[in-house]
C-alpha cells in the first residue's frame, strides 16, 4: 500500500507515529476496541484512518473486489483512494503497482509493506508449501516492495518505509517457527534498509501484538501430503 499523506492523521499520538527510525512494538489488545466484522485487517484500517485524515491512499492487494469496496467506501467518506491489484510474489506486478501509484498521485511519500499470511504447524509436520507461501508473500513481497520503491524515493530525496513486522519477529513460539523467521527477517533487512538508505529515506518497523483478522486463515492453498 502506498500513500501520500498531507498530514499526519490527528488520531495518531507521537508515541504511535510512525515518523521516527526506531522499532514500535504496538500491543493491541482485542479487549475494549471496536473490531469490523469483514475486516480485511490492519492494513484496510491503516488506508480507512489515513485517509480520514487527508492522505491519499493507493491500496493494493488480490482481492480486487475487496480492495474496490474499500476504495468506495472512502471516496464516499470524502477521501482520496485508489487501487491496483498486486500479488506481492510478483515482482513485475509489484513495479506495475508502484509505477501506477506514482501515475496517479504525482509521488509516493510512504509505502506499508503490510501484506502477510501466517501458517501455523510443527515443523515436523513440514507444510512445505505453507513454508514457501509464508517466505514468498511476508519476505520476498517486502524486498520487492523495498526494491520498486526505493529508487523513487532516491529521486524524490525522500519517503518512508513502513514494514508490518510482528511481536512474532521478537519471540519465537512453538508451532510458529516460520512465521517467525520469515518476521524476524523483516526486522533485519529493515534495520539494513536504515543503515544504507539515503538522508530523507526513514524506515520504520512496525510490531503488533495480537489484532483480529484474517490473518489465521488467508488465503487458502493446498495441503502438503503429509509426510
Ligand atoms: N493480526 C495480527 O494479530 C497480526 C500480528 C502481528 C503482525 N501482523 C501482520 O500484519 C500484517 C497484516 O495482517 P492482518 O492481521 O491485517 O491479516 P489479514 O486481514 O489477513 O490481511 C492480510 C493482507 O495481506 C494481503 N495479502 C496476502 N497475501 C498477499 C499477496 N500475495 N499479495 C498481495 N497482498 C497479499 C491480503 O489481501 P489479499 O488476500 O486480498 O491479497 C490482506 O489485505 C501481516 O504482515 C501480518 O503478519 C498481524
Amino acid at each position: 500500500m502506498c500513500q501520500t499523506p498531507l498530514k499526519r492523521p490527528s488520531g495518531w499520538s507521537s508515541e504511535r507515529s510512525t515518523t521516527g527510525q526506531g522499532e514500535k512494538h504496538v500491543e493491541h489488545r482485542r479487549k475494549g476496541r471496536r473490531h469490523h466484522r469483514g475486516s480485511s485487517g490492519l492494513g484496510e484500517a491503516t488506508a480507512r484512518l489515513l485517509a480520514s485524515s487527508g492522505a491519499k491512499v493507493f491500496l493494493g492487494a488480490r482481492r480486487t473486489e475487496r480492495l474496490n469496496a474499500v476504495v468506495t467506501d472512502i471516496r464516499r467518506a470524502g477521501g482520496q483512494a485508489a487501487s491496483r491489484t498486486v500479488d506481492v510474489t510478483k515482482r513485475a506486478e509489484v513495479e506495475a503497482f508502484i509505477r501506477t501509484a506514482v501515475e496517479q498521485f504525482g509521488r509516493i511519500d510512504v509505502v506499508v509493506n503490510n501484506a502477510g499470511v501466517m501458517a501455523s504447524a510443527p515443523l515436523a509436520k513440514a507444510l512445505i508449501d505453507e513454508w514457501d507461501r509464508m517466505i514468498d508473500i511476508n519476505l520476498k513481497g517486502v524486498l520487492y516492495g523495498i526494491a520498486a520503491a526505493l529508487p523513487i524515493f532516491e529521486r524524490q530525496h525522500g519517503g518512508q518505509f513502513i514494514n508490518i513486522a510482528s511481536v512474532a519477529g521478537l519471540k519465537v513460539r512453538a508451532g510458529n517457527a516460520v512465521y517467525a523467521a520469515t518476521k524476524h527477517a523483516v526486522r533485519a533487512l529493515s534495520e539494513g534498509l536504515r543503515l544504507e538508505a539515503g538522508e530523507g529515506i526513514r524506515t520504520t518497523i512496525i510490531s503488533p501484538g495480537v489484532v483480529q483478522s484474517e490473518l489465521p486463515l488467508g488465503a487458502p492453498i493446498p495441503r502438503a501430503p503429509r509426510k
